[in-house]
């Protein structure tokens, strides 16, 4: 098992960052006349395909929004579906994850999750914590506010400890506190269904993501679907805020 990065996204139009939040799959299920279930199901079949192809075409960084915190509210026969689905991911993926060099992290809290199901997932955390082609951090019970929340609590923390210096914090230094921690930020956004929300995610780390929106369900957006925002992605001229030169000439 090769931990060596065997390939990278430079020199190409990759992003090294995408979040994806997967919408859509209620409303594909219902055009079926199926559970709703059943779209979760083949959202998950989605997720496979698109991690497959984030690691082929080079991107660095996957992360997928698969449970917000807000989604506990949903009802209970929902929830436990989308518990044995991640269960599934968890059981399934694992050798494409080792096969493909896949890192596996979380972003979120995992503390919300069964404990089984903690178990595996923390298991799977440590037995590819080495790879280093594709990072894929699953966002789980998770909430953007309540990371920058979380982060602040900590960040006090250390200032009460003298650990840190108030004249010390700036976005360096917070960022160290969020989930995130110096994973680079998304470079793109994608949100599927036609919903143009970012539903509390990642709040503080898309500050200058490009945002991609498409009418796509989720359980659809496979292979191509997921090329075609990349290439939309590598037409976009990002400035985080500044000018071309030729301008202001
Ligand atoms: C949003 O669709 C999707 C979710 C709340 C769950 C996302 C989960 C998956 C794609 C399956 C598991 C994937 C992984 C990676 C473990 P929705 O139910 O809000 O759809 P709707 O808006 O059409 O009702």
């Amino acid at each position: 098992m090769s931990t060596r990065k065997t390939r990278s996204n430079e020199g190409s139009s990759a992003p090294t960052h995408v979040a994806i939040i997967m919408d859509g799959n209620g409303r594909w299920a219902r055009a079926r006349n199926l559970p709703r279930i059943e779209g979760h199901r083949a959202g998950f079949e989605a997720a496979r395909e698109v991690v497959r192809t984030a690691g082929e075409i080079g991107v660095d960084f996957l992360t997928l929004y698969a449970f917000s915190v807000e989604n506990w509210k949903r009802p209970i026969q929902e929830v436990n579906a989308l518990m044995e689905l991640l269960n599934s991911f968890v059981e399934e993926t694992e050798a494409d994850l080792v096969a493909n060099e896949v890192r596996l992290k979380v972003i979120g809290r995992i503390a919300d999750l069964p404990s089984a199901l903690r178990e595996k997932i923390d298991a799977l955390i440590l037995r590819t914590s080495q790879h280093r082609k594709l990072t894929l951090s699953l966002a789980l019970s998770y909430s953007g506010r309540i990371e920058i929340l979380t982060a602040v609590q900590r960040l006090a923390c250390d200032v009460l400890n003298g650990r840190l210096r108030a004249e010390e914090i700036d976005e360096t230094a917070f960022r160290h506190y969020l989930y995130t921690g110096e994973d680079p930020d998304p470079d793109l956004l994608i949100r599927t269904s036609g919903e143009m929300r970012l539903s509390n995610f990642l709040l503080w780390q898309i500050s200058y993501s490009e945002i991609y929106f498409t009418d796509v369900l989720w359980p659809d957006f496979r292979r191509e679907a997921f090329l075609r925002a990349v290439e939309e992605y590598g037409r976009r001229q990002r400035r985080f805020g500044r000018l071309e030169r030729e301008e202001f000439e």
